[in-house]
């Protein structure tokens, strides 16, 4: 079945591919005239309620171009740190552009408490209805920006399933896609999408 992923980012939809793929799900970046569709998003501090705005605009999308029928997913998600109030949160992807894994870094100097978690919601229109998916992932900020897989606050974030174990202290930017999709949020969300497409078909 043809699955489109309404998103900008290519490591979302290599993620969303890994989860997918095996199930028989042909997963392609959704786009128009070549280019993936301006939404708009709300100004409030809630995932789900940006996952589901996002879903409705593309939803009337698909159907505009005909495609009604097949299968779109849609996700928001974010960094948040607690000793931040949850910031950089719904706020991610800009603050990102802004100031960059170091800029985080910086912002927590001198800061003990470094827990974190990475959050996701996603959303998944199955020609019918639309089914609902959260994930987290607990960890920790990294003193340093360490590794090159991944993408976004990757290099800086160690997920709590690898502290103190055979692993080591890995941020998910030093780990292979793999391992990550073990523990991450967006793992998490889409396989609550999953079983939510088992319960109604
Ligand atoms: P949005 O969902 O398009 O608003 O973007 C979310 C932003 O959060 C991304 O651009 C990244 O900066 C960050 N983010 C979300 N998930 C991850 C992840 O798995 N790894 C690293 N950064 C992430």
């Amino acid at each position: 079945m043809q699955l489109w992923f309404m998103t900008g980012n290519k490591g979302k939809l290599l993620e969303a591919k890994h989860v997918f793929s095996p199930l028989g799900f042909e997963v392609e970046q959704f786009k128009i005239n070549g280019e993936v569709p301006e939404i708009i998003e709300p100004q409030c501090d809630s995932l789900e309620e940006v996952a589901n705005a996002k879903i409705k605009q593309g939803i009337k999308l698909l159907q505009s171009i005909g495609k009604g029928k097949d299968a779109l997913l849609v996700e928001d998600s974010g960094l948040f740190i607690d000793v931040l109030g949850g910031f950089p949160g719904v706020y991610s992807a800009f603050i990102l552009e802004k100031i960059g894994c170091a800029g985080i870094l910086k912002l927590l100097e001198n800061n003990e408490n470094r827990s974190a978690s990475f959050r996701a919601s996603s959303c998944l229109w199955d020609g019918q209805r639309i089914h609902m998916g959260n994930g987290i992932c607990n960890g920790v900020i990294f003193d340093t920006v360490c590794g090159e897989n991944g993408f976004g606050y990757d290099p800086i974030f160690i997920p709590s399933d690898f502290l103190g174990n055979s692993t080591g202290e890995k941020t998910f930017g030093e780990v292979d896609i793999s391992i990550k999709e073990k523990f991450s949020h967006r793992k998490k969300a889409l396989d609550e999408i999953l079983a939510s497409l088992k319960n109604t078909h």
